[in-house]
């Protein structure tokens, strides 16, 4: 029996569907790979205590040059929103357990970690790279041309999405969901003084150009912009 010539690219075209399958957990599209970085596990202990870190904590808005370490960022990042629990429940409370905070770090000065935009992936205590290259000179621009922003090592913006806790609790839930921003930033604070950086929490910006900045959609609204580094003696 003869076969016809095109039933022999058949088994090419089904292991091709196969690899391609395999990828799409990383690939959104041919174009698009989506770089989703582990950070290294939180080290659980200082030699700081809470009491030491609340005498020492005050606003920085210096940073000298020196980079920040990829150990020090997954501290700060775990404070802020980490996972303490099997539940799910994390190191800041949350109104209902709804968790409408989202944190993104702006890269600029972190050892062993390009420039870019980051989101925080708090189940898997791993970074999602949304843009590349150094933004913290359009972030200080969208507020007010705060040097902090543009000097700390990195910015982190608490990002909160209302929805996620109005749709339970109505317009009290904006109430809340501020709240949760302070708990978050926080602990950002007190962890900084711990890891002798510097912080200060930014509320002037424009939203709209925040949004802009970290490609945000308009029901995500920027809360915070804490600008971290080392502070210069
Ligand atoms: C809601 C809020 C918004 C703030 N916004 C800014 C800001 O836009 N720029 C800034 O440099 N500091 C800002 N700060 C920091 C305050 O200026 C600072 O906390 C205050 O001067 C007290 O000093 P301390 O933080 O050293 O105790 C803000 C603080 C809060 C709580």
């Amino acid at each position: 029996m003869r076969i016809r010539p095109w039933v022999s690219i058949i088994p090419i075209i089904i292991i091709m569907l196969v690899l391609s399958i395999g990828c799409t957990a990383e690939t959104v599209s041919s174009t698009e790979v989506v770089m989703k970085i582990t950070l290294p596990e939180p080290v659980y202990d200082s030699d700081t205590s809470i009491e030491e870190a609340l005498l020492a904590r005050r606003s920085v808005r210096n940073f000298s040059e020196e980079p920040i370490t990829l150990q020090q960022l997954s501290q700060l990042l775990w404070v802020g929103q980490g996972i303490t629990d099997p539940s799910g429940k994390r190191t800041a409370p949350s109104a209902g357990a709804l968790y409408p905070l989202k944190l993104y770090v702006v890269v600029g000065n972190v050892e062993g970690l390009a420039a870019g935009i980051y989101e925080y992936e708090p189940e898997t205590h791993a970074l999602v790279k949304s843009a590349d290259g150094d933004q913290r000179t359009s972030l200080a621009q969208v507020a007010l041309g705060q040097a902090s922003v543009e000097q700390g090592a990195l910015d982190i913006v608490i990002t909160a999405i209302y929805e996620i806790t109005t749709i339970k609790y109505g317009e009290r839930g904006i109430r809340y969901v501020h709240m949760e921003a302070g708990h978050a930033a926080q602990n950002i604070c007190l962890e900084a003084v711990a890891l002798e950086l510097g912080a200060v929490t930014i509320g002037a910006f424009d939203d709209a150009g925040v949004q802009q900045v970290l490609g945000l959609p308009d029901n995500e609204v920027p809360l915070y912009i804490i600008p971290i580094g080392n502070p210069v003696n």
